[in-house]
């Protein structure tokens, strides 16, 4: 199936970047949000990012003025109904994600995939509630969406293989690499990533390593790219206790018990860069470690 139009449902930092990257690649964008100000504050990052691209010469003005004017917003839910992909990006609720695909479906074409950017939340559980299980996937984008390379798609127990395929298709038109997964907790990034933090997490808890100590060791000596309590800042704190809440339920195995002083931040409103504070204070020019 050919895919022209792409509906992409909520346009915080996983949808603006989702936008951004198939506008880029020549796709019809139409952005949703509950919030005009959310849609505004949407395009203006998109307006940033590639403006970033354009001075480091990764693409040209005129690709970026095209990539602007292939983005249009709505705050109509329904109006989504008329593309060839939608994608869902709102809060990692539930409820949430099924109050909107009850809402979007009426207005659906018959040929519409459906799909969620659900960082963990089952894609079959999902999908058994929509009039589309073999049209619905799961369609997990990393963050920062215009610089990582990979996607992860996860098809639920009813997927169709025209699907999959087309999806494939749509990961490689965006000069992106898929990875397959299975349809359990967490899939595989963040399987072992969200594990990997909370156990840096207690690592500090337990005192064995201040926040820049612990940071420094995994950016020097295992050679990431940001430290773990760098990166849980990043994703947000509230997104890590949650992701490990799900492996915790699902997966009913003690190793994955969220780490206390992660919950103690998320219950202080210290959710990271979002908020200004988590790990890390970034309320002043530079950020200083909390603890
Ligand atoms: N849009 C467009 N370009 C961006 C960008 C954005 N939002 N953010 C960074 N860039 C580009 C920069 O322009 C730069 O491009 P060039 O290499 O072409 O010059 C490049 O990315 C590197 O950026 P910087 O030099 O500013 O900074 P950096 O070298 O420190 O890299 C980073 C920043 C790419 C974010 C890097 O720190 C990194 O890879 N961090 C780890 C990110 C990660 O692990 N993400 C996965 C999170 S898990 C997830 O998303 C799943 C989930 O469900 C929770």
């Amino acid at each position: 199936m050919d895919i022209s139009t792409v509906g992409i449902v909520g346009a915080g930092q996983m949808g603006n970047g989702i936008a951004h990257v198939f506008a880029l690649s020549g796709y019809q964008v139409l952005l949703n949000d509950i919030s005009q100000d959310g849609l505004e504050k949407a395009v203006a990052t998109i307006r940033k990012n590639l403006d970033r691209q354009v001075s480091r010469e990764k693409i040209s003005q005129d690709e970026m003025d095209a990539t602007m004017g292939r983005i249009t917003t709505t705050l109509a839910l329904e109006d989504l109904g008329q593309c060839d992909l939608v994608i869902e990006a709102a809060t990692e609720r539930e409820e949430i994600k099924d109050a909107i695909f009850e809402k979007l479906q009426p207005h659906l074409k018959p040929t519409t995939i459906l799909t969620s950017n659900t960082s963990s939340i089952s894609i079959t559980r999902l999908a058994s509630r929509t009039d589309r299980p073999e049209k619905f996937m799961g369609f997990h984008f990393m963050n920062p969406v215009p610089v990582m390379q990979l996607v992860e798609l996860i098809r639920g127990i009813a997927t169709d293989e025209e699907t999959y395929q087309t999806l494939l298709k749509v990961v490689e038109s965006l000069g992106k690499v898929a990875a397959s997964a299975e349809d359990f907790p967490g899939f595989i990034v963040n399987r072992i990533l969200i594990p990997m933090i909370n156990e840096a997490v207690y690592t500090l808890y337990e005192g064995v390593g201040s926040v820049t100590s612990i940071d420094q060791s995994l950016k020097l000596g295992a050679n990431q790219p940001m430290g773990p309590l760098e990166l849980a800042d990043f994703i947000g704190l509230d997104t890590c206790l949650a992701i490990m809440n799900v492996l915790y339920d699902g997966l009913a195995d003690t190793k994955y018990r969220p780490c206390p002083l992660l919950t103690k931040y998320v219950e202080a409103g210290w959710l990271g860069r979002k908020s200004k504070r988590g790990f890390y204070d970034y309320r002043g020019e530079t950020p200083v470690p909390t603890r």
